[in-house]
């Protein structure tokens, strides 16, 4: 009997997403399914906005960046309409039962693996694939968008090193990843920064200063500095966890209400980290310093050929699965392989960097400073 299959990407975009549209739809034609597509994520599902992934809409999509579905970080139980926050899930399932789909095919990172773990607790019957410029999914290897993103920051690192070297100048390059350090790391490794700092490793400023200063004692008089967006100072690091502590426990609540005051606080006061950085390292170096935010440029762009062949291999997979009616997974890529992993463990659960990671230990065998 014809399966009928619903695709959705969600959550920021990712290159690599389109690829994976057109192996999920390719696989299924060719057994005979029916695809449609909804539009921006939840929100689409939620409005009914279609398009019909057939051959034609499939075709020539692979090498293209974003997604031709068009994306959102709305969730269906908390989306807003009108002027309301409103639960919208049971408009979603509506819309799923209307159009007798037999599967929902979920694309994103770890909020949409959360949001359609929540609908397999509905009844929907859904298979997920992990995508993110991040790479902290948990479960899987690794995710796709996150090999071009990395490619993209690695080049601009080397980009940067040349005017670095030209003005003997300090150059602080901030680099996306969430609360993650790997693109900051493999970037960071792959573009020769000189200090990389990640939000695992939380810095100490004087210590990146002395790894700079040591630097120019040996005649090196420029230096790349590798910041992940979410990377944290000692003492911003331990009063967050401090007032994390206290949210969670504190013993009476109004001291857990200001501690979540705290954090809210100390979350706005981190953005703009890299600039103070670039200006605390200025005054303890005496060298010039200059910020580059890479920013969304990361996620810009046609996919690398390693993201197109991990999502192509992940979005056929999802349609075996599929005709095996094996759902409420994440299809994890495994090695060469892949593998379907229960969603109920994916979420809630944040792949970062660990302390004995390869990458890490040998950044440090190439002296770069990690701050600590
Ligand atoms: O999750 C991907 C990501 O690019 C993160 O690296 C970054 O923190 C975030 O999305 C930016 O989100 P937005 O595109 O909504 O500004």
């Amino acid at each position: 009997m014809t399966k009928y299959i619903g695709v959705l990407t969600a959550g920021g975009d990712s290159p690599g997403l389109n690829a994976a549209i057109r192996g999920i739809g390719k696989a299924a034609l060719s057994q005979n399914m029916q695809v449609i597509g909804f539009r921006d994520g939840f929100r689409g599902l939620m409005e009914n906005r279609t398009v019909r992934l057939d051959g034609a809409a499939l075709s020539g999509i692979l090498t293209i960046g974003g997604t031709i579905l068009g994306t959102s970080r709305d969730k269906p139980h908390r989306m807003p309409v009108g002027s309301k926050t409103m639960d919208m899930t049971d408009v979603l399932l509506e819309n799923y039962r209307n159009h007798h789909l037999d599967a929902l095919v979920c694309l994103g990172g770890g909020g949409t693996q959360k949001n359609a773990y929540r609908l397999v607790k509905r009844g929907f019957n859904v298979v997920t694939l992990p995508k993110t410029i991040d790479n902290d999914v948990a479960g899987t290897d690794v995710t796709f968008g996150f090999d071009t993103a990395m490619g993209i920051a690695t080049e601009a690192i080397d980009r940067l090193h040349s005017t670095a070297h030209s003005h003997h100048r300090i150059i602080v390059v901030e680099v996306m990843g969430h609360n993650a350090g790997w693109l900051t790391l493999g970037a960071g490794i792959a573009g020769g920064a000189d200090v990389i700092l990640i939000p695992e490793i939380p810095y100490d400023v004087e210590k990146v200063a002395e790894a700079i200063r040591e630097r120019n004692r040996r005649g090196t008089g420029f230096s790349i500095v590798a910041v992940a967006e979410g990377a944290m100072s000692l003492t911003y690091a331990s009063e967050l966890a401090a007032a994390r502590v206290e949210a969670d426990s504190g013993d009476k609540k109004s001291h857990r209400k200001k501690a979540k005051a705290r954090i809210e606080e100390l979350e706005r006061e981190h953005v703009g980290h890299t600039l103070v950085l670039s200006n605390q390292l200025e005054e303890l170096t005496g060298l010039e310093s200059r910020v580059t935010i890479l920013g969304h440029l990361q996620r810009g762009g046609a996919p690398s050929a390693a993201d197109r062949l991990l999502a192509t291999r992940l979005g056929t997979a999802t349609t075996e699965l599929i005709a095996r009616e094996e759902y409420g997974v994440m299809v994890a890529a495994r090695g060469e392989g892949w593998e379907a992993l229960p969603l109920g463990d994916v979420v809630d659960k944040r792949k970062t960097v660990p302390l004995d990671h390869p990458w890490i230990e040998s950044a440090r065998q190439v002296r770069t400073s990690f701050g600590d």
